[in-house]
């Protein structure tokens, strides 16, 4: 029988583990897939360990909401797919129940699209949430514009690396923020215009100085906590922060100075309207067919391994994507 990733409880990553039910024949406006490879994301980690804000079904809760496979069973009423076609999952409404931890997933067929050709599964596995939420905050949020100033906290990070390749399709000019030194060059090949290391320097100093005086147009922030009142001071003064994550979990203060538009943006605002949806796979195939857009896998992990593939998330270390093959 295929196997399923649950856990019972939340708690450390080995509160994962795996079973084998039975597959899910898909009903009318349904598809089933056989999962190839699935990208890991924080939001897995959350609702594992418990941090999770909405409300979710234990025990025996699924996880995961990214992955891509091969369709390998249509329900009645689906047009446009068929047995065979490689997509990719772009929603996982009830995660609990239905998560792309498993070797098969049926979903409703408006949660999927294409998988952009030349693309293998691992890479594919890496593309959809990071550049998703790359493009949709920066562009659909923020009104990104050719020529505008983008800082982007946790660039290395699969949200971070994708925003510096969006920011380079549009012809905008990606500043990103580490706080390592040792990953300045990785940056810089990876396409930002300069790096701030905030290990050795303060990033509003920093981000004025590249800025020539002006300050960032838009700010990208995963990262939240203390930090971001003076995060917040590298704006210019027509600028937009937007926020994305929260990989600092501590309490973040108002910021009194800096951008005049401050902004949240939580990917499934678009993810699950059809009209962006559309969009966001046109720019990303377009990204993709120019060569500027290329998702960064930081390591592989089988699913047998899914308990050290979040232990390897937790360490926080990671460049690009987590991608567990099934
Ligand atoms: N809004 C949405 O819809 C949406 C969608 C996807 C993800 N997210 C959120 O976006 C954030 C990034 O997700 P991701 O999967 O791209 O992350 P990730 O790949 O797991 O990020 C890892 C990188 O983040 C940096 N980092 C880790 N902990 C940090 C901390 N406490 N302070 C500062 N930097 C830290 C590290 O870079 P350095 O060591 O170089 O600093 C690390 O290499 C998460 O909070 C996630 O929940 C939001």
């Amino acid at each position: 029988m295929p196997r399923v990733v649950v856990f019972d409880e939340t708690g450390a990553p080995d509160v994962l583990h795996i079973v084998d039910e039975p597959v899910v024949e898909p009903a009318t406006g349904e598809v089933r897939i056989k999962i190839e490879a699935i990208g890991v994301n924080r939001l897995d980690q959350m609702m594992r360990a418990g941090h999770y804000p909405g409300p979710f079904r234990l025990p025996h809760a699924r996880l995961g909401c990214e992955g891509t496979g091969v369709i390998d069973a249509v329900g009645p009423g689906v047009e446009g797919h068929a047995v065979g076609d490689a997509v990719i999952v772009t929603a996982v409404p009830e995660m609990d129940l239905n998560g792309t931890y498993a070797e098969y997933v049926t979903v409703p067929a408006g949660t999927v699209i294409a998988r952009p050709a030349g693309l293998d599964a691992t890479a594919a596995a890496a593309l959809w949430v990071a550049y998703s939420t790359a493009y949709g905050a920066l562009i659909e949020k923020a009104g990104m514009r050719p020529g505008d100033h983008v800082l982007i906290t946790a660039a290395s990070s699969s949200v971070g690396l994708a925003a510096i390749q969006v920011a380079r399709q549009i012809g905008a000019v990606p500043l990103a923020v580490t706080r390592h030194t040792a990953k300045k060059d990785g940056l810089l090949a990876a396409g930002a215009a300069a790096v701030i290391a905030t290990d050795q320097e303060d990033v509003a100093e920093a981000a004025q100085r590249h800025t020539g005086g002006a300050g960032a147009d838009i700010i990208l922030d995963s990262v939240m906590g203390p930090g971001l009142a003076d995060l917040a001071k590298a704006a210019g003064p027509g600028g937009t922060l937007v926020t994305v994550g929260w990989l600092d979990n501590r309490p973040a203060p108002f910021p009194m100075a800096g951008p005049r538009t401050i902004l949240r943006y939580a990917s499934f605002e678009h993810t699950l309207n059809p009209t962006v949806v559309r969009r966001i796979a046109a720019f990303l195939n377009a990204g993709l067919r120019a060569g500027v857009l290329r998702p960064t896998v930081d390591k592989v992990f089988s699913l047998d391994d899914i308990v050290d593939a979040h232990r390897h998330l937790e360490e926080g270390h990671q460049v690009g994507k987590i991608v567990v093959t099934v």
